[in-house]
């Protein structure tokens, strides 16, 4: 009979928040993982030396995911990170920080909703076809960030597949944020509203036509295929991974 692998050894960081209790429960279900560690606020990170995890999943806060990050890839441990607020200057760092520990594989991903991911790659196909994009996200009120990071990368791959498409806008008086927030020369506009979890639009106008691309995660749950795929897959890819297409084969 063939020798079963050993499940991966897996820390969870921001275990007692909204988004880790649910990474908690779903590596408890999967048979190929094992839980080893479980770290919140004012815990010591040597618990993922003591208990030889091999991969932490982050979700805490953008103050202190940092120091985190470099514990665990100075030590060799694959970071599969959710938390958001990863701007170019911390993507350099992140990467000078693998170049020292070349085996060690880091995933930042905005988002691990597959039907997110898919969201993007639709709309930076549509983006070239289109004069006219804006971005609208709906969150629930606890969420501290605006606007989100999902929002932030997809107006990035618009911005890379589009370019010098000029915009049409005769605004000229305008009351402070009502065109929303610029990213990549992308208007997006921030909702926060209660009962809602994670929700965005993608609206592209041209002549005498729209699409609109719509994304809606209703539940936790559903980022949870993409966190598991993320703990199997970001140990055979060193060095640093930002979102999680590639892992998908987008
Ligand atoms: N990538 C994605 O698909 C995705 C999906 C949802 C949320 N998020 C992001 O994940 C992050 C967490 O979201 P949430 O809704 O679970 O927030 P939350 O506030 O419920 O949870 C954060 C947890 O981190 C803990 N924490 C704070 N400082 C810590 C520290 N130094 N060490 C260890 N733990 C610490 C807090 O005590 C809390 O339990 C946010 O940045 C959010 O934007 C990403």
């Amino acid at each position: 009979m063939a020798e079963q692998a050993a499940p991966i050894r897996v820390g969870v960081i921001g275990a007692l928040g909204r988004m880790g209790a649910t990474v908690v429960s779903a590596v408890q279900e999967q048979p190929d993982l094992q839980l080893v560690a479980q770290i919140d606020q004012g815990d010591d990170l040597s618990a993922l030396l003591d208990s030889k995890a091999q991969v932490i999943v982050d979700f805490t806060t953008p103050d202190v995911v940092m120091p985190t990050l470099k514990f665990a890839i100075e030590n060799g441990i694959h970071c599969v990170i959710g938390t958001t607020g990863f701007d170019a200057e911390r993507l350099r760092e992140l990467t000078q920080w693998c170049a020292k520990s070349p085996s060690t594989g880091v995933l930042v991903a905005p988002n691990f909703g597959i039907a997110a991911i898919l969201m993007m790659k639709m709309a930076q196909m549509a983006a070239p076809h289109f004069e006219s994009v804006e971005i609208v996200e709906l969150h629930h009120p606890k969420k501290v960030d605006a606007p989100s990071g999902t929002a932030i990368r997809t107006a990035e791959m618009i911005g890379l597949a589009r370019h010098d498409v000029e915009m049409p806008d005769a605004t000229v008086d305008a009351h402070d944020g009502a065109r929303g927030a610029r990213v990549a020369g992308i208007p997006i506009h921030s909702l926060r509203i209660s009962g809602l979890v994670a929700h965005q639009e993608v609206i592209f106008g041209g002549e005498g036509e729209t699409l609109t691309i719509r994304h809606d995660s209703l539940s936790r749950e559903s980022f949870m295929p993409g966190v598991v795929l993320g703990i199997r897959e970001v140990g055979k890819h060193p060095g640093l991974t930002v979102g999680l297409d590639t892992f998908l084969g987008l």
